[in-house]
């Protein structure tokens, strides 16, 4: 069978390195093994606007966002199709055959989707488009016959939901669509890195971000001001890993060669929490080395994204050409779920004949 990953983000603001250990730095890793005889990258611009229908703009405006973060990461236009959903017609097909086999009871279930409500104020006057978005979705991952989707975990129940889609489509039309695998963060800091402020999850609207784009000196006020232990106030005193996002951030990005490059006293990790924990060591010096470590992986982002932000029309092109090809494959599976549902009429020569048939002896 072949190997196909497909992802995607919304365009509703720059992507931040909670975006990056949750999942971009993962594509880029798998991206680069050469094991995937495709890879999908979208920018689901029309996911986008079931919750921001009044605001079109703000979703134009990001797409070109996301996309200089994609490729500021090390996607490859040689090696990823970067497509934007909006631009694959196929998709809106795909969902309107799979909504019939999604009970609405069945919707109402996802804590993803119940989570959102919430935040949106939703309660009270759902939009269809947004409550179904999971089906939605379900025909993103199956248009391109994916195998490997990597998310965060908070994507787990569009993925079975997706499963259930391509179980059911398959047990009533006949064997016809792929059913998707999710790969999860191999770290629990990776799965779910919290804002500075150490709130459950970054995000635009908390305040709480780092972005990708962030030049070094917002980055060092940023994790000078992260949440630490405040119970650990003298150098002396003991402090605690838990709920201390300086800890959790290094959990998500520190590497074995930065110790010898930034903090020769260490020889690893664990080193360093041990000491934290004993008492002896204060925030300001672990922060130092974090802001250091955070320097030495964003620097070659934020150069590759200053490069490709000098030729942006090239950007939009390597968008065109991936929807172009990405909209061919769609297509194709579009064709067998149709042909499969019996609804390619014309098509169908024996449909035709007997058809012809039926009316022969009047
Ligand atoms: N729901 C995803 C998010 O909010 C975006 C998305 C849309 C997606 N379609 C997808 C992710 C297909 C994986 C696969 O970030």
């Amino acid at each position: 069978m072949k190997k196909i990953m497909l992802t995607g983000d919304r365009p509703t603001g720059k992507l931040h390195v909670g975006h990056y250990v949750g999942s971009l730095r993962r594509r880029v890793e798998l991206q680069n093994t050469g094991d995937f005889d495709d890879i999908f990258i979208m920018i689901a611009d029309a996911q986008a606007l079931t919750d921001n229908a009044d605001n079109p703009e703000k979703v134009r405006q990001n797409i070109i966002e996301v996309a200089l973060d994609y490729l500021a990461c090390g996607l490859d236009p040689e090696k990823s199709t970067l497509l934007i959903q909006s631009q694959i017609p196929e998709l809106c097909e795909l969902s309107f055959y799979y909504m019939n086999l999604v009970t609405v009871s069945r919707l109402q279930r996802n804590p993803t989707v119940k989570t959102e409500i919430k935040m949106r104020n939703f309660e009270a006057s759902i939009p269809v488009g947004f409550f179904t978005y999971p089906i939605s979705q379900a025909a993103d991952i199956t248009a391109f016959k994916a195998t490997i989707v990597p998310v965060g975990e908070d994507q787990m129940p569009m993925l079975e939901q997706t499963k259930e889609i391509v179980h059911k489509f398959n047990s009533v039309y006949g064997e016809t669509l792929v059913e998707p695998q999710i790969l999860l963060p191999d770290n629990e800091a990776c799965m779910r890195l919290p804002g500075i402020d150490g709130k459950a999850k970054m995000s635009k609207s908390l305040g709480n971000c780092i972005y990708l784009s962030e030049e070094p000196e917002e980055i060092k006020k940023k994790v000078f001001s992260m949440f630490t232990d405040p119970t650990h106030i003298r150098i002396e005193d003991p402090g605690k890993l838990e709920g201390n996002t300086v800890f959790t951030y290094l959990d998500a990005f520190c590497r074995p060669e930065y110790f010898p490059e930034f903090l020769p006293e260490y020889n690893n990790l664990d080193e360093l929490k041990e000491h934290y924990k004993r008492g002896g060591l204060g925030d300001m010096k672990v922060k130092r080395f974090l802001n250091n470590v955070l320097q030495a992986e964003l620097e070659p982002i934020r150069k590759r994204r200053k490069e490709w932000q000098k030729d942006i029309p090239a950007v939009y092109e390597i968008l065109r050409k991936g929807s172009e090809k990405a909209e061919k494959v769609a297509a194709e599976t579009l064709k067998d779920v149709k042909a499969a549902m019996k609804i390619n009429y014309f098509d169908d020569e024996e449909l035709i004949k007997m058809q012809s048939a039926k009316y022969m002896e009047e």
